[in-house]
């Protein structure tokens, strides 16, 4: 029998982006919604808790909306989307207020006339400091105070440690529309599937960046929404601009532990073993680059010397200074016995985030009627062929409050709720050997950070799609015949992402933004720059829901 859950919103995803958006919902439904959000881990295991570096919005009156677009279009190399950067920018600044009256705390400094204004901060690719932050750790002060919002609205209900196995839309049950109403979802701690139906589902699932050995990201960033929106016939688009982080810290025991880009936009400089500093050699504005630049810098820099990693030296600044703007890396650093304000750290790229995504509108909405994609999961154009800073977080919560308006309106003249099928699992068993979803994992992983990183080449995409779709037939064999755990759902999203990562990558015969292949070394200037986009063919479903229920 399976358990049947019913809603007005499913909102898959407790990051900002989810969390934003369930309280714009509560706040302003006209009737009592009913919200449901769900969590594969505990409600902070998203990227959002990790963020560190801050807010981009334009608060400064030397600052201003035009310079704040032309960085995020310069960033993005030619392939953001104006409108989308437009409505962005001048959004951000209320997305601030709004954060600020719910009492998230973030830096601020008393200016010379006495009064107290917040503190901002700088990063790569920005003309001016308009980075709003709590010191080095933003995005827990963010989750905790979302999340401390949230939990009191008695509209929003929390399904931690449940994890979305797929989108069930009209067509997939044989309704004749094809919105989508719903999710089958295993419930980690029942290890049975549920369904949750609803009249608007959001995926704010967050990245992919998983997909790569080495990641900034926490285990989750598994694509889990890309795949499923893909799945139940979305369109995806960008997927080859994967942004790696230039500087994350090197040491056995770090697992990518991030340093923020803030610290070189406080004067930290990148040095080779010897000393030497050498951004300048790549680009006059050095450090503060964007990090496509940056990163491709240190990874040339590593390759040439053979050198494991290169340094952030931010000595040169007063231990105060660093222990109060960075006390979580400064903690973190000497925990693992080195000390920041006394000698250079080794930092190493690690994959960051997913520029591409689920294609939506300026409201969220996907190609699926009453499916939304928010956050790192979608695409929405703002990002380009590479995100400037601190902009992932302002399109969570500027996305949130578009997508919030769209779906109120929508349940004000929709509202009926169809039934969903039930989840079979008569023909499964238990999985007789686990391992080889943990090789694969592995394997995956390991070809894709060699084969599809940072420098790329068609022999090494064509590589390894090979051994994708090897994996993707043996991951599908497994999933169709035995009971599905999380690390299965999770291994056959991250798949189904590296297919279309490589698909996106093979399409672009130039080097632009986050994307460098050795075979075409120069963007393409014949003709206007253009975004990748994938359409998912029609084919006979063959998931198990369809053939089993
Ligand atoms: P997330 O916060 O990643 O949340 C995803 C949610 O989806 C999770 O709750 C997860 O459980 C849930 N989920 C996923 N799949 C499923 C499924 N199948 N079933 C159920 N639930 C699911 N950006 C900035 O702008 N500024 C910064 O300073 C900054 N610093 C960063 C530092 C680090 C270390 C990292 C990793 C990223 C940073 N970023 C920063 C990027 C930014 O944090 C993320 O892009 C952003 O937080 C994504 O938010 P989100 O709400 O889209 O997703
Ligand atoms: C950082 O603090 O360097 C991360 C900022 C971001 O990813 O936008």
């Amino acid at each position: 029998m399976t358990v049947a859950h019913q809603h007005d919103v499913l909102i898959i995803g407790g990051g900002a982006a989810g969390l934003s958006l369930a309280l714009r919902l509560a706040d302003h439904a006209s009737r009592a919604a009913s919200i449901a959000i769900i969590t594969k881990g505990p409600l902070n295991d998203g990227s959002t808790y990790y963020a560190q570096g801050g807010i981009s919005a334009v608060l400064s009156t030397e600052d201003s909306f035009e310079a704040h677009i032309e960085d995020t279009l310069k960033a993005g190399a030619g392939l953001c989307n104006a409108e989308t950067a437009e409505f962005t920018v001048r959004r951000a600044p209320r997305s601030i207020r709004w954060l600020q009256e719910l009492g998230v705390p973030f830096s601020s400094e008393t200016l010379p006339g006495g009064t107290r204004e917040l503190h901002l901060t700088r990063e790569g690719g920005h003309s001016h400091r308009r980075v709003i932050h709590a010191a080095d750790a933003t995005g827990r002060a963010l989750s905790d105070t979302l999340l401390n919002h949230a939990r009191h609205h008695k509209s929003i209900q929390f399904f931690e440690q449940h994890i979305v196995v797929d989108l069930v839309t009209g067509e997939k049950q044989g309704l004749e529309h094809n919105r989508c109403i719903g999710a089958y979802v295993l419930n980690k701690k029942t290890g049975h599937v549920e369904s949750f139906n609803a009249s608007a589902v959001v995926l704010a699932t967050g990245g992919a960046s998983k997909v790569y050995l080495y990641t900034s990201n926490p285990d989750g960033a598994t694509g889990d929404g890309i795949a499923m929106a893909w799945r139940a016939g979305c369109r995806v688009s960008n997927l080859e601009f994967n942004q790696f982080h230039p500087t994350c810290l090197y040491h056995p025991e770090a697992k990518s532990f991030l340093i923020s880009e803030a610290v070189r936009g406080e004067g930290g400089r990148l040095l080779l073993p010897d000393g030497e500093r050498f951004m300048q050699r790549f680009d006059e504005r050095g450090e503060l680059a964007p990090r496509d630049i940056v990163a491709r810098a240190i990874d040339h820099e590593m390759k040439r010397l053979g050198a494991p990693c290169v340094y952030l030296d931010i000595s040169h600044r007063s231990a105060a200074f660093i222990a109060s703007h960075f006390p979580t890396i400064h903690a973190r650093c000497l925990g693992l016995g080195l000390d920041m304000t006394k000698q250079p750290i080794p930092v190493v790229p690690a994959a960051h985030y997913t520029c591409g995504g689920i294609l939506t509108d300026l409201d969220g909405q996907t190609d699926i009627d009453a499916l939304y994609a928010i956050g790192e999961t979608a695409h929405t154009g703002l990002h380009g062929a590479n995100r400037m800073a601190s902009n992932s977080l302002l399109e969570c919560l500027v996305f949130a409050e578009a997508a919030g308006e769209k779906i109120i309106h929508q349940l004000k003249t929709l509202n009926e709720k169809h039934p969903i099928k039930p989840w079979d699992e008569s023909r499964v068993t238990d999985s007789d050997e686990e391992v080889v979803v943990s090789h694969n994992w592995d394997e995956l992983r390991r070809f894709m950070w060699d084969y599809v990183g940072i420098v790329r080449s068609n022999k090494r995409l064509e590589r390894a799609l090979r051994r994708i779709q090897l994996l993707e037939h043996e991951i599908h064999e497994y999933y169709s015949n035995f009971r599905i755990t999380n690390d299965l759902l999770e291994l056959r999203n991250l798949v189904q992402v590296a297919e279309l990562i490589v698909r996106c990558a093979m399409q672009r015969k130039e080097s632009r933004g986050l994307h460098f292949s050795l075979d075409y070394p120069q963007a393409d200037t014949s003709s206007h720059a253009s975004n990748t986009v994938l359409t998912p063919e029609k084919t006979p479903n063959k998931d198990r829901i369809t053939v089993v229920r």
